[in-house]
């Protein structure tokens, strides 16, 4: 299968920051190729999974990575920390900080991210912030990474107070996506990187929307083929989005698309696994699917089909799911308070016209949320 290179620019930077994002087969096993270039004399500090090691004997994936990068950097430095949101926090950001720094680093020193979601965005706000920014580089191993977070530069940890509150932007220098090493994941975590993807077609993209719908049995068989195509065409949406938009001034707030009620649920599921991101994700487009309805810009008939295509995917689709996380309006609206997308105390909410026609809804009714939260509850 040949691989793919999108390349992603910002039109708002004119310094034309830009980056490839390659998508493939075989790439995890000699990324020299593609990363000679940022590689070549430096120190490369591999921030990993701790899912993958040098020692796994099955999983040859890491040890192949490495191998190939030492062949142009005498000086590489594994770390490794588990996936999983509960990683992402101050207490672990440091600990890498610390240990990188002992590393003697210097400014063209180079961190590879190399797993999930969770890796990716801890190690790019390192990246961010050591000896105030080096240079990083994505190597994303699950899906919802590949299609979403390894792209775009948003980079961060989250705060007691809420989920990626603390942050900062951060454009890697390449991406490398890698079909195979998708094949490890557990189903569970393949159908939640799903989720994202269904997302990208109910913002503007109804023809992918319907792509999804009538190739998904191929799609759980993870045939390699419609993989690439979801995730060159997940990788297409987001970056034609953040390129007008880098730090979010307007449209991309459309990506956040169901999360204001996501981040609300992971918060009271305390990121211990009960729900994950993607799971949250399904649960809180299909929230914002019903909002939009309820407030009469959407037909029924739109939800049905969106919670039709989920469901296909073994994803929830309503609050029915996570009865144990005891959760009501009250609470909900409190947590609301927190996202990032609101301005002056107004809530701010990601609703649909319809499928692919996402916009954003300014200043919220607290009286109509919270009818409608009570219904739904
Ligand atoms: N920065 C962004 O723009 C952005 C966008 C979307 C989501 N996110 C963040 O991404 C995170 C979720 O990412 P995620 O879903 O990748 O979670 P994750 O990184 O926790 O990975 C999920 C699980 O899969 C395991 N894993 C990773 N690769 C594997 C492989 N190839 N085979 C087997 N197991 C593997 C991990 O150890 C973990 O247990 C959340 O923190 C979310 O907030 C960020
Ligand atoms: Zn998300």
């Amino acid at each position: 299968m040949k691989s793919k290179i999108l390349n992603v620019s910002f039109n708002e930077d004119f310094s034309k920051k830009s980056y490839n994002i390659h998508i493939g087969t075989d790439l995890i096993l000699n990324p020299k190729i593609i990363l000679r270039k940022f590689i070549e004399k430096r120190k490369i500090i591999i921030i990993h999974d701790s899912y993958f090691s040098l020692q796994d004997n099955k999983n040859k994936y890491l040890y192949k990575f490495v191998e190939s990068i030492k062949e142009y950097s005498s000086n590489v430095y594994l770390l490794s920390i588990p996936g999983g949101d509960k990683t992402k926090d101050i207490f672990h950001l440091n600990k890498l900080i610390e240990n990188i720094l002992s590393f003697e680093i210097d400014r063209e020193s180079l961190i590879i991210a190399f797993g999930g979601g969770v890796v990716g965005d801890i190690a790019g706000f390192v990246s961010a912030i050591i000896l105030r920014g080096i240079n990083f580089v994505q190597v994303p191993t699950t899906l919802l990474s590949q299609v979403d977070s390894s792209i775009g530069g948003k980079t961060g940890i989250n705060s007691k107070i809420g989920k990626n509150l603390i942050g900062a932007f951060h454009q890697p220098l390449a991406v490398i996506s890698d079909m195979n090493v998708l094949e490890s994941l557990p189903k569970r975590e393949f159908n939640a990187g799903l989720a994202e993807v269904i997302k990208y077609g109910l913002i503007k993209d109804i023809s992918f929307f319907e792509w999804l719908e009538k190739e998904y049995k191929d799609i759980i068989r993870l045939n390699q083929l419609k993989l690439q195509t979801i995730v060159t065409k997940s990788c297409e949406i987001k970056a034609e989005i953040v390129k007008n938009d880098e730090k979010e001034k307007g449209e991309r707030a459309l990506l956040n698309l169901g999360h204001t009620f996501a981040h609300a649920i992971e918060y009271f599921g305390n990121h211990d696994g009960r729900i994950i991101h993607g799971e949250a994700v399904s649960i809180g487009i299909c929230l914002a699917l019903k909002f939009s309805y309820f407030l009469g810009f959407c037909r029924e008939e739109d939800l049905k089909r969106v919670a039709n295509l989920f469901e296909k995917f073994n994803l929830p689709t309503s609050f029915n799911n996570f009865k144990n996380l005891s959760l009501s309006s009250a609470k909900l609206i409190e947590r609301f308070k927190f996202d990032k997308k609101n301005k002056q105390n107004q809530l701010t909410f990601i609703l649909n016209k319809g499928i692919g026609k996402s916009f954003v809804h300014n200043n919220v009714d607290i009286n109509d949320l919270t009818q409608f939260l009570d219904k739904e509850i």
